[in-house]
């Protein structure tokens, strides 16, 4: 299948951003999806590991609005590469990180109130469709505005179960159970939100 596909021309004029794993490029052919190579790869069963439960929560119709779509693999000049949704905002610029936001460099970024709202939404979206993400770190969510002062965090990486044993896919208690781990590990004691938290008077530990 991958072999009958015409290869995908890429050059750096198309990268987008380069994370500790894989390098984002825009899909040259679709406006509204990116190619992800990977350049470590000794991180090669994580990116498996998301690819398919991308595809097994699409199959089990969770709601992919807080997520990107996985559509395949597809063959480029710099070697195999993974497609996914771009989230680019509603005047067609790529959604950027929360990092980005929490640490002023997006203007205007959200403020500390803006953040522990959008927060604590996708927190209890996550719980309630039982979606397991195995590191909500700040650089693994974007701020999407799909319209002018609506934002709405979407995860681009990281998605699935990454303990051995998978009881948390089947029982809804140990997803919650891993979700929230994930999360207080990744969000509530981040070194990175402690001055957002205090701003706003919010307790996450309470
Ligand atoms: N679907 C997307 N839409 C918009 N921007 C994206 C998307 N996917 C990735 N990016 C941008 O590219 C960067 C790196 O992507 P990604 O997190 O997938 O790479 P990675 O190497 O797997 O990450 P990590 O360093 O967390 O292992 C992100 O931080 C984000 O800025
Ligand atoms: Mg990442």
């Amino acid at each position: 299948m991958l072999q009958r596909q015409p290869t995908v021309h890429l050059d750096k004029s198309l990268l987008i951003a380069r994370g500790g794993v894989r390098d984002v490029y825009q899909h040259p052919h679709h406006d509204d999806r990116c190619i992800k190579i990977v350049h470590n790869p000794k991180r090669l069963r994580s990116v498996k590991r998301e690819t398919r439960y991308l595809l097994r929560y699409e199959r089990q119709g969770k709601p992919f609005e807080r997520l990107t779509r996985f559509h395949g693999w597809c063959k480029t000049t710099l070697g195999s590469g993974g497609v996914f949704d771009l989230i680019r905002d509603h005047d067609g610029r790529c959604a950027q990180t929360l990092l980005s936001h929490v640490g002023g460099q997006v203007d205007p970024g959200l403020s500390p109130g803006e953040i522990v709202e959008q927060l604590t939404a996708l927190y209890h979206h996550l719980l309630e469709h039982e979606i397991i993400v195995s590191d909500p770190a700040l650089h693994n969510l974007v701020v999407h505005y799909p319209l002018p002062g609506r934002p709405r965090l979407v995860i681009i990486d990281g998605v699935g179960n990454s303990n051995f044993i998978k009881i948390a896919d089947y029982r809804k208690h140990c997803a919650h159970q891993l979700i929230k781990k994930k999360w207080r590990r990744y969000i509530e004691v981040s070194p990175l939100l402690v001055e957002v938290f205090q701003a706003t008077g919010y307790n996450p530990l309470a």
